[in-house]
């Protein structure tokens, strides 16, 4: 069934687990998303990155809406990483209730104002919204500590910016990157631990892939309710699919459609188990 986030991420929070928003791109990683959920019992999230966006326009946004009416388990629908208010407009006059204002590569100033703009149009809608500030990166290779702590969230920066732009959600910067995590992931716990003192609304973790179980759990006991996972769904997809073109035995269309949605879905059904939403639904 089609499901608010904000029901979903209260639940969550309640009850110490978290929920899983898978970036989808198309009607298989529409499809593995949902079966996914399906067998393992577990509420999930749908998410549009704004390329995908671009390339599915309004028949992806709906088809998922569709998806989400017809799976048997809570599902919502995302709009990730937006900084464009044309984006957000579209997705929410396409039926999109859940929107990320992605304010985070502008100057702090520049962000509060986005932020707090595109919130106040959401509410109108009655979508919730998650925002973001510190800078998320590719790979941190390269980098100083001092560099690399200048990107992170500011707890008291996550509190003022929270009150004065009445978002519903904060995605945190805490050492988490997107992509492959080059050398093994460090997350600055006591940071998170700050934010979490401070700031009382769902917190949301970008850059789940490569995330090891023990850091997830960490997470979601400092209050983490929402991770963000893209890289290795997509990468589960394109080896699935260099595999099946390219073996021995070349399958037909349909067959490799359905290969590459098993292969997305053994992973999304992993990270659901590491969430702890499995059985929540
Ligand atoms: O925020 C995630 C975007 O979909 C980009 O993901 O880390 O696979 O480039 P990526
Ligand atoms: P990964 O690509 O590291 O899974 O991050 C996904 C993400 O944060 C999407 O918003
Ligand atoms: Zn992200
Ligand atoms: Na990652």
């Amino acid at each position: 069934m089609l499901s608010s986030t904000r029901e979903l991420l209260e639940t969550a929070r309640r009850n110490a687990y978290a929920i899983g928003a898978f970036n989808v791109y198309n009607l298989e990683g529409v499809k593995a998303v949902v079966n996914a959920a399906e067998i393992s019992r577990s509420p999930a999230m749908l998410q549009l990155h704004p390329s995908a966006l671009k390339y599915g326009k309004l028949p992806l946004v709906r088809m998922c809406i569709e998806a989400a009416k017809s799976a048997n388990v809570p599902i919502s629908i995302h709009l990730d990483h937006s900084t464009s208010a044309a984006d957000i407009r579209l997705a929410l006059d396409a039926g999109v209730r859940s929107i990320m204002a992605d304010g985070s590569p502008m100057p702090y100033k520049e962000n509060l104002r986005f932020t707090r703009d595109m919130t106040a149009i959401s509410h109108k809608f009655h979508a919730i919204v998650e925002a973001e500030i510190g800078r998320i990166s590719g790979t941190e290779d390269g980098l100083t500590i001092a560099e690399k702590e200048a990107k992170m969230t500011d707890p008291l920066q996550a509190l003022e910016f929270v009150q004065q732009t009445k978002v519903d959600a904060l995605a945190v910067t805490i050492g988490n990157v997107h992509g492959e995590y080059k050398s093994p992931p460090r997350l600055d716990f006591a940071r998170l631990e700050k934010i979490r003192s401070l700031v009382d609304i769902p917190l949301v973790l970008h850059g789940a892939s490569g995330l090891p179980k023990e850091m997830i759990e960490r997470s979601i006991q400092l209050g983490v309710c929402k991770f963000n996972v893209n890289t290795e769904v997509r990468q589960a997809y394109m080896q699935s699919l260099k595999l099946e073109i390219c073996g021995d035995s070349p399958k037909d269309l349909l067959e490799i459609a359905g290969e590459a949605i098993a292969a997305m879905q053994e992973v999304i059904i992993d990270k659901l188990n590491l969430f702890g939403s499995v059985g929540k639904a």
